[in-house]
């Protein structure tokens, strides 16, 4: 079966991806067990970790890491069905279905911002939670909450998020312990800041963005 475009290219490099010897135990380990499947947290040293599915033997598919065989079994099922048509489907009209491009498991190596649609109902914000409202996201990193509370549903319209002061049994959220940084996406007009998004926003431009991202 002929590599697909992504380990050509290196993006996903099979002997990076597969551990062989864990692999190699979880197989001989399926010899040995009679249990059915869902009875296998009996087995002896519950090895099940590396879980493996069925395939159909049509695709010809190996057992490899779950990525790697996901973007196996999507090319091989596609290629079978065209295979299988009356008359089988020709090169060009594979690649116009194929929408002319490989087949990528994963197309570049970069992060994906989520859709800011329904933000005002998700704080707090980052990627690590670590500013509670869009008004703190939008004005300077140094004057967002070094420490917050977190816990209640208490929403305050006004900055985005949920109200986030100190109260019995509230989680602190404590910005200087590592990887809590709420630094990062920042407008300022200071060009070499970390994670400068853009241009310092005046308190009249900052209302005017939260005022739209409430109609999102
Ligand atoms: C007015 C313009 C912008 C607004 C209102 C805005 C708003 C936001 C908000 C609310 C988040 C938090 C998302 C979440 O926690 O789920 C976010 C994240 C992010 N934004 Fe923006 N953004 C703006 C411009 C930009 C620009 C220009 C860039 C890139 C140059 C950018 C890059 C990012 C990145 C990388 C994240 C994720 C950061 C992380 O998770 O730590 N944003 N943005």
């Amino acid at each position: 079966m002929p590599p697909t475009a992504s380990y050509e290219q290196g993006i996903l490099r099979k002997s990076e991806m597969v551990d062989e010897e864990r692999s190699r135990r979880a197989d001989s380990h399926h010899g040995e067990c009679s249990d059915q499947p869902r009875r296998h947290r009996s087995c002896p040293g519950n090895r099940h970790d590396n879980r493996t599915v069925e395939l159909p033997s049509n695709l010809g598919i190996k057992p490899y890491a779950f990525g790697l065989a996901l973007g196996d079994v999507v090319e091989n099922t596609v290629n079978f069905w065209y295979d299988q048509q009356v008359p089988a489907t020709s090169k060009e009209e594979r690649a116009k279905t194929n929408g002319n491009m490989p087949n990528l498991i994963r197309g570049e190596f970069a992060y994906k911002v989520r859709s800011l649609n329904g933000i005002w109902a998700t704080p707090p914000y980052l990627h690590n939670g670590s500013v509670p409202t869009i008004d703190a996201l939008l004005g300077p990193a140094d004057e967002r909450p070094k420490t917050f509370y977190l816990g209640h549903r208490e929403y305050d319209p006004e900055k985005l998020g949920y109200r986030y002061g100190k109260f019995t049994n509230g989680f602190e959220f404590n910005t200087s312990l590592r990887g809590n940084s709420n630094r990062g996406h920042e407008f300022t007009d200071d060009e070499k800041a970390y994670g400068r998004v853009g241009p310092a926003l005046s308190p009249g431009d900052r209302k005017a963005l939260i005022e739209y991202l409430k109609t999102l």
